[in-house]
């Protein structure tokens, strides 16, 4: 029968785990020096060797001969342990057998002295789940421990487990498993195995795993079922991860500020069936290179990427400003969150990339509408002191509006939308918006994301719809944009109109027109602004 690798190649001795020396030389000191604690609680992330040194520890605590703290392997204890053929050391998996009853058991069973060890040893992995009932029962047998018990607890969820647990356990903080060191396992595992692993395909492995040897090794069986040759491009076909190249070819579009190139790759990835969050969560590491090439550019090692990759990463730190790799990492991160919840996946990302490519928000730009904004603020308290004018009227005010405007409204700023000659009685009528929108999306995937969160109402032939997207407006001046969003329309409503946008959201950059019109206003009223 087929073995996991991860199963196969599980640690024997603490000898064999990785990454994890502050706990291993600790625990084995311990051993060596008779001086183990009653209780342990091992934390950390997902396969990073809570449950393998557990195992190791229970073993060496009641081993006939240990060697240097490990547990020697061959004497019964050991070799029964192994087969899960020793009545004294007793695993618990909480996720599980989370009831009371278990936990129960286990104080019952705690009072007999162990049949044939030194030690009982209970493991009672995932405790984070027992019920509060149990780690009560639980406590209980902690608070007074009988002297031939040992407990190793090991969670995920740190923060889950009660305090008064916590403070009755010599408590060990695994790390995420260094890249390096996952590389090195694993090529040592293909080795064993008579795989041949090329480096970059097991760095490439150890980077997307996380720190996690687990996930690390079951990656490799996935692309070991695919072929004996493991390469670059299997690892990338396994993890569903784009490969190396379009991933470039987006970041430098954004660079270039290229929003059609950037939407071909895209589409020709969604193709692919490639997943759009991986290639979300490989932008943001890319950009990570980006931004530590950019910060501290005489330290390569901080990189995590291939060989090969480092000249482009470097071109990019040095065509783009630390506040604009910064702003772009920001963008990612934040769709990033937002991919995960959301079913339309390629929308997001499009949308997202979109935004990079056009009106790029930096942190310097962030910054300076920030300050932008503060003075418009101060400026309008003083308006507001003042005493009310008559103010001129706007030739029309739509009947509805999806957001209040701006106290001091702009003139009309856009010309595609140019809707002064309507009436507001003109629009009236409610639209089958959502259902235009969808349908829209089937037609021209591409464009449908920047109408998000917008609405439309109709009249007189023409259909006027509000956006917060100063994008669309830009997209919607595109001929064949347009032809697509009437013909959805046409679809869903039987009948043709003249399409008028309306952008309502202060735009990126607004906030100085916005200024501007405070400006006037505040000279108009004799307020003294410099
Ligand atoms: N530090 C390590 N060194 C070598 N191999 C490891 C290490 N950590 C994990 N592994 C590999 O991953 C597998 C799973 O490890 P283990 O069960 O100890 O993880 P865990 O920390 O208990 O994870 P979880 O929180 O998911 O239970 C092991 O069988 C082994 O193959
Ligand atoms: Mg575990
Ligand atoms: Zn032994």
């Amino acid at each position: 029968m087929y073995k996991a690798l991860y199963r196969k190649y599980r640690p024997m001795t603490f000898d064999d785990v990785v990454s994890q020396p502050h706990i291993t030389t600790t625990l084995r000191n311990q051993l060596i020096n008779g001086k183990t604690a009653h209780a342990y609680l091992f934390t950390g992330s997902r396969g990073t060797g809570k449950t393998t040194c557990a195992r190791i520890l229970a073993k060496a605590l009641n081993c006939l001969h240990p060697v240097d703290g490990n547990p020697c392997l061959e004497c019964e204890i050991c070799r029964d342990a192994d087969e899960n053929a020793l009545a004294d050391i007793i695993e618990i998996d909480a996720a599980s057998n989370n009831g009371v009853d278990d936990v129960r058991d286990l104080r019952d069973g705690a009072v007999y002295t162990a049949e044939r060890c030194k030690y009982k040893v209970y493991i009672i992995d995932e405790v984070h789940m027992l019920s509060k009932e149990a780690f009560n029962a639980l406590l209980k047998i902690m608070e007074e421990p009988p002297p031939h018990v040992k407990f190793i607890l090991a969670t995920t969820e740190i923060h889950k487990v009660l305090p008064t647990i916590l403070s009755r356990c010599q408590r060990y903080d695994f790390r995420r498993i260094l890249p390096q060191d996952i590389t090195e396992r694993l090529m040592y595992v293909a080795g064993q195995e008579n795989i041949n692993l090329d480096r970059d395909a097991a760095e490439l492995i150890a980077k997307t795993a996380d720190g996690g040897m687990r996930d690390a090794l079951s990656l490799l069986d996935q692309c070991i079922a695919f072929s004996e040759n493991v390469t670059l491009d299997i690892v990338s076909g396994a993890a569903g991860i784009a490969g190396r190249e379009p991933v470039f070819d987006i970041l430098e579009a954004i660079a270039d500020r290229d929003a059609a190139r950037a939407m071909g790759v895209i589409d020709k990835l969604y193709g692919m069936s490639k997943d759009m969050q991986k290639l979300c969560e490989e932008l943001i590491a890319q950009f990570r290179n980006v931004m530590m090439a950019k910060a501290v550019p005489e330290n390569a090692e901080l990189l995590v990427c291939m060989p090969s990759e480092i000249q482009r990463i470097k071109a990019l730190a040095d065509r783009l400003s630390q506040d604009e790799i910064m702003g772009i990492l920001d963008t990612l991160q934040r769709s990033n969150e937002r991919i995960a919840r959301v079913s339309a996946k390629r929308v997001e990302m499009e949308m997202c990339l979109l935004k990079l490519c056009n009106s790029r928000q930096t942190a310097e730009s962030g910054a300076a509408n920030a300050e932008l904004l503060a003075k418009i603020d101060m400026l309008e308290k003083r308006l507001a002191a003042q005493p009310v004018q008559p103010v001129q009227q706007a030739a029309y005010a739509p009947v509805q509006r999806p957001d209040p405007k701006p106290r001091y409204a702009p003139k009309q700023q856009n010309e595609a939308a140019d809707v002064s000659k309507l009436k507001p009685e003109d629009f009236t009528e409610e639209t089958r918006w959502q259902d235009i929108l969808e349908k829209f999306a089937e037609i021209c995937p591409s464009v449908s994301g920047a109408l998000n969160g917008s609405r439309a109402v109709k009249g007189g032939g023409y259909m006027l719809i509000y956006t917060e997207s100063s994008f669309f407006m830009n997209l919607l001046r595109n001929k064949e944009n347009a032809e697509k969003l009437k013909e959805a329309i046409r679809i869903v409503t039987g009948e043709s109109y003249v399409i008028k946008a309306k952008c309502t959201a202060p735009q990126n950059g607004g906030g100085s027109d916005k200024l501007q019109s405070v400006l006037d206003k505040a000279r108009e009223n004799n307020i003294p602004v410099e």
